[in-house]
């Protein structure tokens, strides 16, 4: 039997990853994985833990850390130690504090791993930041999204005002940025696209537009 497709999407922050990898598995039949929603749920952990953020204790936390993806009516379900935390993982809290957990090396092995395991077997459009870089370098297909920091700052606004947030379009901005810089500047598989990636600017385009760019290069 042949191989089902693997898909890479990487990026930064509100380039429009997540939307487009779920339109792009719906429409190919694979499964849509959200790595970023991992490191969520390690950081989301830490903080219900009150544990602060020591590099120790996280290795320590994400070593044994019980994270489910599961499907439900074609939407990726995070399972965090068995309870459905899709909504709290995208409150400014955990958004503030993720990208410097994201950035512990050993942290990053462990991750990658899951990931891995779960590429295995084709069938999946992955999206994050070093997916097409490391955790599928043999992906069929690797995107690499990027739009305006300010229109990527007019979506993250649209999404979290319709979750009752009171922030400005600044404050979006700020937090964007700076998870940016951290993300370009690791020491482990920083933010970067893959030699090999299809670079896209969605700034000026709807998801439907760039999902019909990313399928006219889709030959299956
Ligand atoms: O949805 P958004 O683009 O805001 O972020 P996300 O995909 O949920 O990822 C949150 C953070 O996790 C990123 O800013 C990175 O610091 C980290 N991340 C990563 O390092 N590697 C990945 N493969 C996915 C996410």
């Amino acid at each position: 039997m042949k191989k089902k497709l693997n898909i890479a999407i990487d990026g930064p922050a509100g380039a429009g990853k997540s939307t487009v990898a779920k339109m792009i598995a719906s429409r190919l039949g694979l499964l849509y994985v959200d790595t970023g929603s991992m490191y969520r749920a390690l950081t989301l952990k830490a903080i219900n833990l009150n544990i602060g953020f020591s590099e120790k204790e996280l290795v320590r936390l994400c070593e044994d850390l019980d994270i489910e993806l599961v499907y439900e009516n074609g939407e990726c379900r995070v399972l965090l130690d068995g309870q459905d935390v899709t909504e709290e993982i995208r409150t400014p809290k955990v958004s503030q504090n993720v990208s410097f957990v994201a950035s512990i090396p050993q942290v990053r092995e462990n991750m990658v791993m899951r990931q891995q395991l779960m590429a295995k077997n084709g069938g999946v459009v992955m999206d994050g930041r070093d997916i097409g870089t490391r955790v599928m370098k043999n992906a069929d297909f690797k995107f690499f999204l990027t739009a305006s920091i300010e229109e990527r700052a007019r979506r993250r606004l649209i999404y979290l005002k319709e979750k009752g947030y009171d922030v400005s379009l600044s404050d979006v901005i700020a937090e964007i940025s700076e998870r940016d810089d951290i993300d370009k500047k690791r020491s482990v598989d920083p933010l970067v696209p893959a030699e090999d990636a299809i670079i896209i600017d969605t700034t000026d385009l709807t998801a439907e537009q760039v999902v019909d760019k990313m399928l006219s290069y889709i030959k299956i």
